[in-house]
């Protein structure tokens, strides 16, 4: 039995199908089952995970592997999960991280380094097989862009120039799915930096994204406290944020983001395009 955290999420919905394809035995967790539209196949069970960690045994019970998302109750309840999992007797995480993570002492310096070092310490030191997934920067970041495409087709943006390597979900969970269902210990004590197979800068993507849906899109300048402000909310603080935007800003015109092939080293196949991401999406922003 595989349990996966976040399971209606970008990352989640995918590997569950994918598990399921795989003809794994399957636990999804989503704190309202009746909304989760989850597949028949798996055992969709509710679970909101700021909870205690208390309640965390009934969902790990049985279960022999746990893919673990931040995005599913944070960093906190990500600790009480691995913590949890030890004691359930599961054999394996599969800790969704992030590119962030350098395995230097700058981890400490950046807010969302620091947060997936600290739960990356905790599986470590839990004496369960790990592998971790540092994904980054996620094509569905540009979902963000959806409501100001839809309305005007003009993206407001501190960094047109700004590149990134936009990693399709679907490559994510492809290669959690690979190290969750791993029989021969390959991918045991492994760190993969996965990224999408090319960099882009925002002014690339946003125009990808117009031809994915037939119309006219382009990026228009903003200052980097305008920027912070709009993508701060309840799990990124505005000084997070800003922290994130200057980051993007010193990629202009250089690509400071490495390009991995992790996609097809580990599932065999090439990662899919950022213009394949955006024809998957063209609805979010049509
Ligand atoms: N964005 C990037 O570029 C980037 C880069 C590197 C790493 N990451 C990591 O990737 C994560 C995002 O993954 P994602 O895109 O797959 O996430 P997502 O689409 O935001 O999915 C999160 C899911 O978690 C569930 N959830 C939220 N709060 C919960 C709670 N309190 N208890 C239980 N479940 C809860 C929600 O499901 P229900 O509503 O069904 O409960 C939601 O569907 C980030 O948090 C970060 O750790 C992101």
């Amino acid at each position: 039995m595989i349990v996966v955290t976040g399971a209606t999420g970008n990352i989640g919905r995918s590997l569950v199908d994918r598990l399921l394809a795989d003809g794994a035995a399957v636990r999804a967790l989503t704190r309202d089952p009746a909304r989760a539209q989850l597949p028949a196949g798996a055992e969709v069970v509710r679970a909101d995970l700021t909870g205690s960690a208390a309640d965390f045994a009934p969902l790990l019970a049985g279960a022999d592997a746990l893919f673990l998302n931040l995005a599913a109750g944070g960093d906190r309840a990500a600790l009480a999960l691995v913590e949890a999992a030890a004691k359930a007797g599961v054999r394996r995480i599969v800790l969704n991280s992030s590119m962030a993570v350098t395995d230097t002492p700058a981890d400490e310096n950046n807010f969302i380094a620091r947060m997936h070092a600290t739960v990356e310490r905790a599986v470590r030191d839990s004496g369960l097989e790990w592998t971790f997934v540092r994904g980054g920067n996620y094509a569905t970041n540009a979902l963000a862009w959806g409501p100001a495409i839809r309305e005007s087709g003009v993206v407001r943006d501190a960094h047109p120039g700004a590149q990134g390597v936009p990693v399709h979900e679907a490559d994510l969970a492809d290669v959690a799915a690979v190290a969750l269902l791993d029989r021969t210990g390959t991918h045991t004590g492994q760190a993969y930096l996965v990224t999408g197979p090319e960099a882009l800068t925002v002014a690339d993507q946003v125009a990808e994204i117009g031809r994915a849906i037939g119309r006219e899109t382009r990026v228009e300048q903003i200052t980097e406290e305008a920027a912070a402000e709009a993508m701060s909310g309840p799990h990124l603080p505005k000084e997070a944020a800003l922290e994130l935007v200057r980051m993007f800003g010193s990629t202009v015109d250089a690509p400071a983001f490495p390009l991995s092939d992790a996609v097809e080293r580990v599932t065999g196949r090439p990662a899919r395009t950022f213009a394949e991401w955006a024809r998957d999406h063209a609805a979010d922003f049509s």
